[in-house]
């Protein structure tokens, strides 16, 4: 049998078991595999022929890719949980199932909330933010960094929550891998913003709060993906009271620790947006500053803000 390349053997591997990825999908989980096991560049790997990989030294790689492959195609196991490694806003972010893997929409709220801390703000410092359900942190992180970057004489504080243990062990890693000064987040086991631990105090006058709750109805959980169901964690996806009861804490919640004219933006589902806005205005003190949209054009975000 002549050699194989392990490019086409990937390829090959998920157009025929994974027939509903897109093709660029596809190509992009082929790349990224490949790379990591065999540790080399895309472009070092298409100049080498099938030959160059017959050596004995590749043949635990070799094991490796069939592994992986298994993995991704029988078990449906998400590829960036087998690569340990997600990317948000340009960064590596470590990944476990114990947290969601961050999606590209998400970002869409950092840039949002980059755009709210106006020059007024950046003076009164310390500017106070936090973010609800950090996660793998990947939020938290990406605005505490492009806070550091952009504004190095202001000081802002951060505190970032989740009711999960082993989610903030995530965040904290991926926040000392990304080198985030220590004194730039602070992570909270909380229910939303009510501490776990009694003896800490919820946090008040913040000026920003930012979220990407779990907002899906359970009942919805069979029309999800395997990569989602079997994989991510079901308190990071699913919210009981059809997909509203951690938003609507939130809303509670935010509207006690913010200060007056605090901003607090979220992430929801597509067809809640409307709901959540009248909520937050009938039953809290907010006033609904925009709903945006997601890539996809479904208005998904909401930018509200608690009166003065
Ligand atoms: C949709 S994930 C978002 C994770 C991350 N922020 C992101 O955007 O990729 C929701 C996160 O909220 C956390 N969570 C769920 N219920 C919560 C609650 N009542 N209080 C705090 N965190 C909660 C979950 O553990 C999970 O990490």
């Amino acid at each position: 049998m002549p050699p194989c390349h392990p490019l086409d053997v990937a390829k090959q591997t998920l157009a025929e078991k994974l027939p509903a990825l897109s093709v660029e999908q596809r190509q992009a989980e082929v790349r990224l595999l490949v790379e990591a096991v065999f540790q080399l560049p895309y472009s070092a790997l298409l100049t080498k022929s099938a030959d160059f990989f017959t050596t004995e030294a590749f043949q635990p790689a070799w094991q490796q890719l069939h592994t992986l492959l298994e993995d991704r195609t029988i078990h449906r196991t998400p590829l960036q949980y087998l690569l340990k490694q997600a990317w948000f806003l340009g960064r590596p972010f470590f990944v476990s199932p114990a947290v969601l893997i961050p999606r590209p929409e998400t970002e869409l709220l950092v840039e949002a909330a980059l755009g709210l801390i106006t020059p007024s703000a950046k003076a009164e410092a310390p500017f106070r933010w936090a973010d609800v359900g950090t996660g793998s942190g990947c939020l938290a992180i990406s605005l505490a960094l492009a806070l550091q970057e952009h504004y190095p004489s202001v000081q802002f504080t951060g505190i970032a929550t989740d009711i999960s243990t082993e989610a903030l062990q995530v965040a904290q890693h991926n926040a000392d891998e990304l080198k985030v000064a220590s004194q730039a987040i602070a992570f909270l086991l909380a229910d939303v913003l009510t501490p776990l631990d009694t003896s800490e105090k919820p946090p008040v006058g913040l000026d920003l709060i930012l979220s990407n709750p779990p907002y899906i109805s359970p009942i919805l959980a069979p029309t999800l993906a395997p990569e989602v169901l079997k994989h991510e964690p079901a308190g990071a996806l699913f919210s009981g009271d059809c997909g509203f009861e951690v938003v609507r804490k939130l809303i509670i919640q935010a509207s006690i620790a913010l200060k007056p004219d605090g901003f607090l933006l979220i992430e929801v589902g597509s067809g809640m947006a409307k709901t959540v806005a009248d909520w937050a205005v009938t039953q809290a003190s907010f006033t609904v500053l925009s709903v945006w949209s997601d890539y996809a054009g479904h208005e998904r975000f909401l930018t509200l803000q608690r009166k003065g």
